[in-house]
């Protein structure tokens, strides 16, 4: 009997492949900077058995509907929004993500980001870097405070959890907004739970962790921005279409929030000429949030076991949908 065949759509470790192998003929795309293109995720979709893909693939109702072997899309990311549930589970498509082993890593990464904004420190880093040091001065790069601050957390998942632990320990007070109240955070962290209007007004750095959906496209509009304050710092490690990028321009421009953190952008890769970058009190990252080595191993020694776990007919451990 031939093996199944599983494609994966980017270059990953291939000692994680290893136990997949043995069950499994496996080729992947052979490339850490250039995404599958969409023509040969098609025609390998059509023959895989399992796909191991990037947040950054398409699996929508073409691709699913045209993949009579498809079992299994283990999906390197927390978010699937990349991914049609509903074409998946029409079609008897398990979708797998890689939840909690990468929100310790994304936690870091987020208040990372948070401090950069508000102590400026890819702009010194530049500053420095660039030979403009000629002297100390009192107001030298001189951003905000971080510790003893407010800080809204939208979307209090685990990785909203785990920031706001961090927060915590930097003396902060803490609101968030979230579908549902979330009791351990409230009792063990002082969290306050804030309607979304009330959250914006009250925070001094607004956090965007919440998932991609019909409801929360353009969840951060026009109206958001202005119900900051306009000392507020903006970071977004959710999803880029979370926001309306140019009411986030507008509130930049009009001075209406004093910065932004960004790790994700409405339409990914910006390239250099991208209206955001313009803005020395932005800082923008490309999409790193999960991006330690151990993280990204560990997600993908998941995305293996799942695949694996179906191909044996066993249960996959992070199930989020289709079939
Ligand atoms: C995810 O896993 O969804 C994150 O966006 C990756 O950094």
């Amino acid at each position: 009997m031939s093996k199944p065949y599983v494609f994966i759509t980017r270059k990953i470790s291939e000692e994680v492949l290893t136990p997949l192998k043995q069950i499994a003929d496996v080729q992947m795309w052979n490339s850490e900077s250039e995404a599958v293109p969409r023509e040969v995720l098609l025609n390998e979709g059509k023959k895989a058995d399992a796909l191991l893909t990037m947040l950054s693939d398409s699996v929508d109702e073409e691709l699913l509907e045209n993949a009579p072997n498809l079992k299994v899309v283990a999906n390197l990311a927390v978010g699937y929004d990349n991914i049609n549930l509903e074409a998946a589970a029409q079609n008897e498509v398990i979708v797998c993500n890689t939840p909690d082993v990468l929100t310790e890593t994304t936690a870091d990464l987020t208040f990372g980001l948070m401090l950069s904004a508000a102590r400026r420190l890819t702009e010194a880093h530049h500053f420095v870097k660039e030979g403009q040091w000629k002297s100390w001065s009192p107001y030298l790069l001189a951003g905000t405070d971080v510790h003893h601050k407010t800080i809204g957390i939208v979307g209090m998942g685990s990785i909203g959890t785990a920031v706001a632990r961090r927060a915590k320990g930097f003396g902060m007070e803490i609101l968030y907004h979230n579908r549902s109240r979330h009791s351990v955070t409230e009792n063990e962290l002082g969290a306050v739970y804030k309607s979304f209007g009330e959250l914006l007004e009250g925070s001094d750095f607004v956090v965007c962790l919440t998932p991609l959906t019909e409801d929360t496209k353009h969840l951060f509009d026009a109206d958001a921005f202005k119900r900051m304050k306009s000392s507020a710092i903006f970071i977004n490690v959710g999803r880029g279409q979370v926001v309306d990028e140019e009411a986030l321009i507008y509130a930049l421009e009009h001075k209406e929030i004093a910065g932004a953190g960004l790790d994700v952008f409405y339409k990914e890769p910006i390239g250099a000429d991208h209206p955001l970058l313009q803005f020395p009190q932005v800082v923008s990252l490309p999409h790193i949030g999960s991006a330690s080595v151990e993280t990204r191993t560990t997600m993908m020694e998941l995305c293996r076991d799942n695949i694996i776990a179906v191909l044996e007919g066993k249960k996959a451990k992070t199930v989020v949908g289709g079939k």
